[in-house]
């Protein structure tokens, strides 16, 4: 469980101390509007195309020379070998001795990429694996989608086995060109399951398990449960009304599902969105469709393993939020998609960072002197405006704020979307600008960070690209904070502690129990 040789932890190397230094002499007084008077080119600098995703970051609490030192202990934690050593299919997943190769599920059957020999033909096997995975599943996808029987499909699954799918079929539900209706049901809380089985008929549901593992207890106890409903219901044909997206098709088939769609244990849940775990997505928009979201997402990719550090959007945002978290100690992170079709996008990121980076020791298992993963929060635009936008303009906390649009709209209804967009622009600029003259209540203090993401239209492909920026990201954030961005165990504790408690509140033994636990367990079963 020890670090790559090559890969050396933020607080280790020269760079940090001279960010310190940096931090104390200018950065803590950064003035944004002056940096935009000192700086007539600053938002060509901090601004750029990246595939399919244009990013201004020039409404950011950095300068070129900060940029410059974050740049360089970006080389000092060595974050280009690290890079180099995922895509070459090493298994940096180092507590689960796992290769993390999501980036080869959306890559083009002609590309090549990997630097040895040995790597090319591990990693070429394994990719014809992938391209044959990915014909059965979207040539199923095409089955369902002209099978006019099949009109409700129910998702099952839960975390990256349900954010992902959901999030992107609601993302690009102007490409759905089918009839169907798509439900999602995660929550153990039979609530959801029973709501959608209600306007269900089981000759004309598809039951989709979606499970990385297959023995997540909220996804086997809905799955259970929805087999029961579909056999009283006069069900027969499980074969045609269930199929299973998972790495466990044994335990797939010991349940009674001999459809299954599989994947690998290199693809971590909240990254396989672009495997099995996407055929919800698949059957929406289409086999084609569905290949264009993976070639956007193998677009950055591409521009993240080839491009220099200093012109590579992935790098230059993750290195932005360790300044941001380390040096002005900002304590989350907004997300505010002014498109109402990206609503699920903020709990989408809130695993994909928050699972990969709330960590509080490094790969090796060294306690942290440092702070990790932000909160990420948000909702759409404008509806947040009308809520907490408040606590943004003219709380005691700052909070850098990721706003998200598209040039054009999905949709044809006139006025709405210089509506929208320019409600997007003003919020930025008040943020940055604030408004001084007032005094007292009607003060915005200004100086608030920003980043805008924008896209010409939401498509397949420019979704894909969001997405991959945004893993991309992640990783390099966990790479300069020296963590193991792709292990999860900090969610196993509850769930072993939940299984014993299911036991007590039937049993009731107290017995061993903190008081408040015993005391709350006795009055559920009072
Ligand atoms: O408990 C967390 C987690 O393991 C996530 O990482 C994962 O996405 C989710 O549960 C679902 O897991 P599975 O797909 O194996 O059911």
């Amino acid at each position: 469980m020890s670090q790559p040789s090559d890969r050396f932890r933020c607080d280790q190397t020269s760079a940090w101390v001279t960010l310190q230094t940096r931090f104390k002499s200018t950065g803590q007084f950064f003035d944004l509007q002056q940096a935009f008077a000192d700086d007539t080119q600053r938002f060509e600098r901090f601004s750029q195309q990246a595939p399919y995703v244009f990013a201004d970051l020039s409404k950011n609490l950095i300068d070129v020379a900060t940029e410059a030192l974050l740049l360089e202990l970006a080389m000092q934690c060595g974050l280009e070998g690290y890079r180099n050593a995922m895509f070459a299919g090493e298994p940096i997943n180092s507590t689960e001795n796992r290769a993390v190769m999501h980036f080869l599920l959306r890559k083009t059957p002609s590309a090549q990429y990997i630097p040895s020999q040995v790597a090319i033909n591990k990693i070429a096997d394994l990719h014809a694996e992938v391209l044959a995975m990915q014909e059965a599943m979207l040539a199923y996808a095409e089955k369902m989608r002209a099978d006019d029987d099949i009109i409700d499909i129910v998702n099952i699954g839960i975390g990256g086995s349900d954010l992902g799918p959901q999030m992107a079929v609601l993302a690009l539900k102007e490409f759905a060109s089918t009839g169907k209706h798509f439900h999602f049901v995660s929550n153990v809380d039979g609530q959801e399951l029973a709501g959608v089985l209600a306007r269900c008929r089981p000759d004309n549901t598809l039951f989709l398990i979606a499970s990385k593992t297959f023995t997540t207890t909220e996804t086997m106890t809905n799955a259970h449960s929805a087999k029961r409903w579909f056999k009283a219901g006069g069900g027969r044909d499980t074969g045609r009304h269930f199929a299973a997206l998972t790495t466990n098709v044994a335990a797939a088939n010991a349940f009674g599902i001999t459809t299954t769609f599989g994947f690998w244990d290199w693809v971590g849940g909240r990254y396989s969105l672009w495997s099995a775990i996407g055929l919800p997505l698949a059957i929406a928009i289409g086999a084609k469709g569905f290949r264009e979201f993976l070639a956007g997402a193998h677009a950055m990719d591409e521009h993240f393993r080839l491009t220099p550090l200093s012109e590579n959007l992935p790098v230059r945002m993750g290195l932005l939020d360790v300044w941001y978290r380390n040096f002005y100690s900002f304590g989350s992170r907004s997300i505010a998609p002014y498109n109402s079709a990206l609503k699920r996008l903020p709990a989408y990121l809130q695993q994909l960072e928050m699972e990969s980076n709330g960590k509080r020791v490094d790969a090796s298992g060294r306690l942290l002197p440092f702070e990790t993963a932000p909160v990420l929060w948000g909702e759409p635009g404008t509806n947040g405006q009308h809520a907490y936008f408040q606590m943004l303009h003219q709380g005691t906390t700052v909070v850098p704020v990721e706003f998200i649009a598209a040039k054009t709209a999905a949709y044809s209804l006139p006025g709405h979307q210089p509506k929208l967009l320019a409600n997007a622009l003003a919020q930025a600029q008040a943020l940055m600008c604030g408004k001084p003259d007032d005094g007292g209540h009607k003060n915005f203090p200004g100086n608030r960070p920003s980043t805008f993401l924008l896209l010409d239209e939401l498509t397949p492909a420019s979704l894909g690209a969001l997405l991959a920026l945004q893993e991309h990201r992640v990783f390099v954030s966990g790479a300069i904070w020296g963590l193991n961005s792709f292990d999860q165990w900090g969610v196993e504790l509850g769930k072993v502690l939940a299984q014993d408690l299911e036991q007590r509140l039937v049993n009731g033994k107290l017995q061993g129990l903190d008081g408040s636990t015993a005391g709350l367990l006795q009055k559920m079963r009072a």
